[in-house]
């Protein structure tokens, strides 16, 4: 089975911390050249420190905030100029909590940009290097919310569907080039992101912290959280040669949480 990446250049959002960093340092350890993309640079130029170069990779990064267009445009533009990306995740912070009834305009609208609009500009930048390649990986870091919708994340739960949709759409469109197109949908995996939604629901709910995790724990099969290098190995194996004929699906990894089949 071919799962290196050797030569391959990957372009990971969101990849300062949580399951974009884990995603790097594995497509890293598979041979990849990896490009990292968030908007804190001392966190990018620490996280590129981290990569490994056994297989004399050569790492880089690029500064842009997801949450304005005009970024995320100079940024790709910048990079595809000297760059065939043959590999792209699109992965950045999840949208605000909250219920949907207290959900404002502008809580929508800022998800849809820095999640459809986003990966939207990013893939559609680097298709044709794909195309001129005759490979490419698109991942998405969405959620298991694109299953089932979750209690407490009212516009994630709706921006997510969308992102799901418009994946699958791209994936039909794209397939017939050899780029395919997947969604990776983390369960409770342990990140900053989760510790944030649980001191947050805490809060809400007026419990402690610890009780609420441990209730969130009982909902899950396999009795734990997941780690982020979990979720980074499905990932890693998308974005590989022996993914080849995987496209337009949703892929969990939540052990075993979402009730549905
Ligand atoms: N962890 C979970 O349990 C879980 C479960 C289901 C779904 N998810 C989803 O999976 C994705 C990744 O989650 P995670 O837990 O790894 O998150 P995380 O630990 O909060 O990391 C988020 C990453 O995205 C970057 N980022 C945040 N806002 C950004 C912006 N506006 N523009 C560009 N980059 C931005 C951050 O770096 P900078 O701050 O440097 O920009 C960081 O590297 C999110 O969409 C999350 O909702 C997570």
């Amino acid at each position: 089975m071919d799962i290196s990446l050797k030569g391959k250049f990957a372009l990971i959002c969101g990849s300062t911390q949580g399951i974009g960093f884990a995603t790097a340092k594995v497509l890293a350890t598979l041979g990849a050249n990896c490009i990292l993309m968030a908007r804190n640079e001392d966190s990018l130029k620490k996280a590129v420190q981290q990569l490994s170069t056994e297989q004399g990779q050569q790492h880089r990064y690029h500064i842009a905030d997801f949450s304005e267009k005009g970024q995320i445009e100079t940024a790709i533009n910048q990079l595809v100029a000297d760059t065939r990306i043959s590999i792209l995740i699109n992965n950045t912070g999840g949208p605000k909590s909250g219920p949907i009834t207290e959900a404002l305009i502008s809580d929508f609208e800022s998800a849809f940009q820095q999640h459809l609009i986003g990966n939207h500009i990013l893939s559609k930048a680097v298709i044709p290097g794909m195309k001129a390649l005759g490979y490419g990986r698109i991942i998405n870091i969405i959620s298991t919310s694109v299953k089932t919708p979750l209690p407490n994340l009212g516009v994630s739960n709706t921006i997510r569907a969308a992102v799901a949709s418009w994946a699958k759409t791209l994936s039909n469109e794209v397939g017939k080039f050899n780029i395919t197109v997947n969604n990776v949908l983390p369960g409770l995996t342990e990140t900053a992101r989760l510790t944030s939604l649980i001191e947050q629901t805490a809060k809400i709910q007026q419990s402690a912290p610890h009780d609420l995790e441990k209730n969130m724990v009982n909902t899950i099969p396999m009795a734990r959280f997941g780690k982020a290098e979990e979720v980074a190995n499905v990932i890693a194996f998308l974005a590989s040669p022996a993914a080849s004929y995987v496209t337009g699906t949703s892929i969990r990894v939540d052990g075993g949480r979402t009730p549905s089949i």
